[in-house]
């Protein structure tokens, strides 16, 4: 079946439509005509895959990577026009789900549009006792693409990771599953071992022996399935990153943000609307390992944090200290069962960056009857950001929306947006 696109929607879908019915296939630019095959039919539009595309738009580009549509599916458009993409579904967005024109708005381009990525984790197909390298497919359990290189992420990292893979295969190693590696901007390196056994063998001496002379490596980390514990094999058991003059502790199991050079722009716009607002008392809700909170804690006589897991306090306690902060106190749970407590300091500002579901109806209904002065929500998802915002602005006003782009050349977005209460 022939389709023309019309339009690129949230996450990532081409779009088009036939006889009344909605189709979302995954390639396809505006004006393209798509020779579309059915995946599945559901009661309001179809799922399909593009064949071919017979009119193609001036605004494609070669990919760089064979794999990209399993990772990184906007490889095939020129940047500049996945800026304007980006930007026009956070528009359309914010028209249907928010009732809220933006005007000015804009997805600020990447510092790096290649090589951006600090973190990557490829999983070992293993056939016949050999392994390759591999990306575990979007939205499967099984389902996994080899892979030479990634473009997304350093050559350093790419380096170790093919170090890694040769010593795995001389060797044997095929209790190991995955390989993480995360790097930091001087290209200091934090190597994570995911195996399927709680003891790593053989590891403890031949990955140092043959890694430690060829690249600057912070530690080597094996983490067994069963058990989630680390055992340090080499080095220590974080890797350092700095940003905005502050020293932050990465763990191997902590969360950190992927791209540094935008980071640093949206660091850039939360500090200028902090500067006129009132910050004495603030707070840091899904805080990690501390990277907003301890930045702004100068400009606060108070600054409190709200993280969930253990594999992040324990990493934001020793931040706290190594930045000498002395006035941030940290709560550990979950911010649906802490968020009354918090507010029994009288919190001015609060700053919230969830996870892709966002922050949900209890958290907003608490902030409702709390009611912080202003509220600065980071946000991975446009559409749970959207469905927060329409109960956040009952009492607040929109003072202003950011877009980034954190992730070139796929279809996520990242979003700060300034809420000021009415
Ligand atoms: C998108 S990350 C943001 C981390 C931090 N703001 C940063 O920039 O590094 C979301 C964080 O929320 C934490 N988290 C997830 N669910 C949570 C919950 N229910 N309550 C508190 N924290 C949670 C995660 O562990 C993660 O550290």
């Amino acid at each position: 079946m022939k389709v023309e696109i019309q339009k690129i929607v949230y996450p990532g879908k081409s779009f088009a439509s036939q006889n009344g019915k909605i189709i979302f296939t995954n390639e396809g630019l505006p004006g393209e005509i798509a020779e579309i095959s059915p995946i599945r039919e559901r009661k309001n539009y179809i799922e399909a895959q593009t064949l071919s595309i017979s009119n193609e738009s001036g605004k494609r580009v070669k990919p760089l990577c064979s794999h990209y549509k399993t990772c990184s599916s906007y490889q095939y458009i020129d940047y500049a026009y996945q800026l304007e993409l980006k930007k026009l579904q956070i528009e359309e967005i914010f028209k249907h789900t928010v009732k809220k024109e933006l005007t000015g708005f804009e997805i600020k381009p990447s510092g790096k549009i290649w090589e951006y990525r600090n973190k990557l984790r490829l999983s070992l197909l293993w056939k016949n006792n050999n392994a390759v390298l591999a990306y575990h497919a979007p939205e499967t359990h099984d389902e996994f693409v080899p892979i030479d290189e990634c473009y997304l992420a350093s050559k350093n990292m790419n380096n170790l990771f093919s170090s890694l893979l040769k010593i795995i295969n001389t060797n044997r190693f095929t209790f190991i599953e995955e390989i993480e590696i995360k790097e930091n901007s001087n290209g200091s390196l934090l190597a994570v071992i995911y195996g399927k056994t709680p003891d790593c063998g053989g590891i403890t001496r031949t990955f140092p022996d043959e890694i430690t002379g060829k690249f600057d490596l912070s530690g080597i980390i094996y983490i067994g399935e069963k058990n989630r514990r680390e055992k340090i094999i080499y080095g220590k058991n974080y890797l350092e990153e700095k940003i905005s003059g502050k020293v932050f502790r990465i763990g191997a199991q902590s969360f950190f943000q992927i791209n540094i050079s935008t980071l640093e722009l949206l660091i850039k716009d939360m500090d200028e609307m902090i500067k006129t607002r009132n910050f004495k008392i603030a707070a840091d809700l899904y805080c990690g390992i501390g990277t907003f909170g301890i930045i702004f804690a100068d400009k606060a006589q108070k600054m409190l944090g709200v993280e969930l897991l253990e594999e992040n306090t324990s990493f934001l306690k020793e931040n706290i200290a190594l930045n000498k902060i002395n006035n941030y106190s940290f709560k550990k749970g979950p911010s649906e069962r802490l968020i009354s407590e918090i507010f029994t300091e009288k919190i001015k500002t609060l700053i919230v960056d969830p996870p892709r579901k966002g922050i949900g109806e209890n958290v907003c209904k608490e902030l409702l009857k709390a009611g912080p002065e202003h509220i600065f929500y980071v946000s991975c998802d446009p559409i749970t950001l959207a469905r927060d915002l329409k109960m956040l602005l009952q009492k607040y006003d929109l003072a202003k929306v950011y877009g980034y782009d954190f992730y070139p050349h796929t279809p996520h977005i990242e979003i700060l947006t300034i809420l000021d209460k009415k």
